[in-house]
C-alpha cells in the first residue's frame, strides 16, 4: 500500500511542505485547512504540476472539520495551523491562539489516523508538541516537533558564509526550545572537521550563535506580513524522509523527555534518531556543565508555557 502522508494547515509552511513532499513522489500528499477550499485549490494546483515535474502521486485537499476522514490512515501528519507571528510578536504570544486550534485538529486527527506519527510545526513549538502529546495519547515515539533541524540550519548557513565555504562542510547541532534561548553547541560543531572555535574569534562565533537565536525574527521583520516557511518546509521534509524512507537518521528534534538530559515529562529539542516508528532512541551526548545549564534554562521556558496550557 502506498504511503500516506497530511498536512494541516496550507498557509505558506503547510503549502511549501506539500509540495516539497509531493515532489519526492513516495507518499499520497492530503492537504487540510479550516479556510473554505484553500486547501483543495492549492492541492489541485499541485496535482496539476505533476507532468510538468514529474512526480506521480495522488493529491488531495479538503476542508475541516467535514472532510477529516479524507486523512485518514496516514502513516505521517504535519501540523502548520494556527496563527504565523507578526513583527513584534514572539512565538510565545501564539500560545493561547494556537493552543485551541492544535487541540481540536490533533484530537481529530488522531482518531482517523491513531498509528500515524504526528509532526508538530506549530508556535511554539515545543509547548505545541508537548500538548499534541497529551491531547492525542499516543506513546511518546510518534509525536516528535521540527525546530532542531530548522535551526540548525540557520546556523550552518551563517557559519558558511562567514567562513566563505559550502553549508555542506559545516556540521552543527542547535538544541533547546525553539525560542531566543535555544543552544546551538558550538562544541560540537565543525567545518570540515575542524572545531569553529579553531576558525572564529570568539566574538564573531558569538555574534552568529546570537543571529540564530533571532534567525525567526529576522525573517518576520524582513517579510512583515507572516514568518519563514521555505527553511521551515525544507526542515520537515527531511524528518518526514527519516519517517517514511525509515532512515533512522539522527536529528535535532523536539521530543519528549522522560529523564534524559536530565529533564522529564517535558518536550525539549535534542538530537534524536528518527525512523519509520518516530523517534526510535534520545541519543545522549556528552554537554558541558554551560550547555546542560543553558538546556535547563530553555526547557524551564518551555516548562512555563506549559503550565500557562494548563497541562
Ligand atoms: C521560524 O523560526 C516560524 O518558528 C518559525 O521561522
Amino acid at each position: 500500500m502506498r504511503k500516506k502522508v497530511t498536512v494541516v494547515g496550507c498557509g505558506m509552511v503547510g503549502g511549501t511542505t506539500a509540495q516539497r513532499l509531493a515532489e519526492r513522489g513516495y507518499a499520497d500528499i492530503v492537504m487540510v485547512d479550516v479556510v473554505e477550499d484553500l486547501a483543495r485549490g492549492k492541492a489541485l494546483d499541485l496535482a496539476e504540476a505533476a507532468p510538468i515535474v514529474g512526480y506521480d502521486c495522488r493529491i488531495t485537499g479538503g476542508t475541516v472539520p467535514q472532510d477529516y476522514a479524507m486523512t485518514a490512515g496516514s502513516d505521517v501528519v504535519v501540523f502548520t495551523s494556527g496563527a504565523p507571528r507578526k513583527p513584534g510578536m514572539s512565538r510565545d504570544d501564539l500560545l493561547l491562539v494556537n493552543q485551541k486550534i492544535v487541540e481540536d485538529n490533533v484530537r481529530e486527527i488522531a482518531r482517523h489516523s491513531p498509528d500515524c506519527v504526528l509532526l508538530m510545526v506549530n508556535n511554539p513549538l515545543d509547548a505545541m508538541a508537548q500538548l499534541a502529546y497529551k491531547t492525542s495519547g499516543f506513546p511518546r515515539q510518534r509525536v516528535v516537533g521540527q525546530a532542531g533541524v530548522l535551526d540548525t540550519a540557520r546556523f550552518r548557513t551563517f557559519l558558511a558564509q562567514e567562513l566563505n565555504v559550502s553549508v555542506e562542510s559545516v556540521n552543527a547541532y542547535v538544541l533547546g526550545g525553539h525560542g531566543d534561548d535555544m543552544v546551538p553547541l558550538t562544541s560540537y560543531t565543525t567545518v570540515g572537521g575542524v572545531p569553529v572555535s579553531k576558525l572564529l574569534p570568539h566574538d564573531r562565533l558569538e555574534a552568529i550563535v546570537e543571529r540564530t537565536r533571532k534567525g525567526g525574527q529576522e525573517i518576520v521583520d524582513l517579510l512583515k506580513t507572516g514568518s519563514a516557511f521555505q527553511a521551515p518546509s525544507a526542515a520537515v521534509a527531511q524528518m518526514v524522509d527519516a519517517v517514511i524512507l525509515d532512515k533512522k537518521q539522527i536529528l535535532p528534534c523536539a521530543a519528549y523527555l522522560d529523564g534524559e538530559y536530565g529533564i522529564a515529562d517535558l518536550f525539549c529539542g535534542v538530537p534524536v534518531k528518527l525512523g519509520a516508528a518516530g523517534v526510535e532512541e534520545i541519543v545522549q551526548i556528552d554537554l558541558s556543565a554551560e550547555e546542560q545549564a543553558a538546556l535547563q534554562r530553555t526547557a524551564s521556558s518551555v516548562r512555563e508555557l506549559v503550565k500557562k496550557m494548563g497541562l
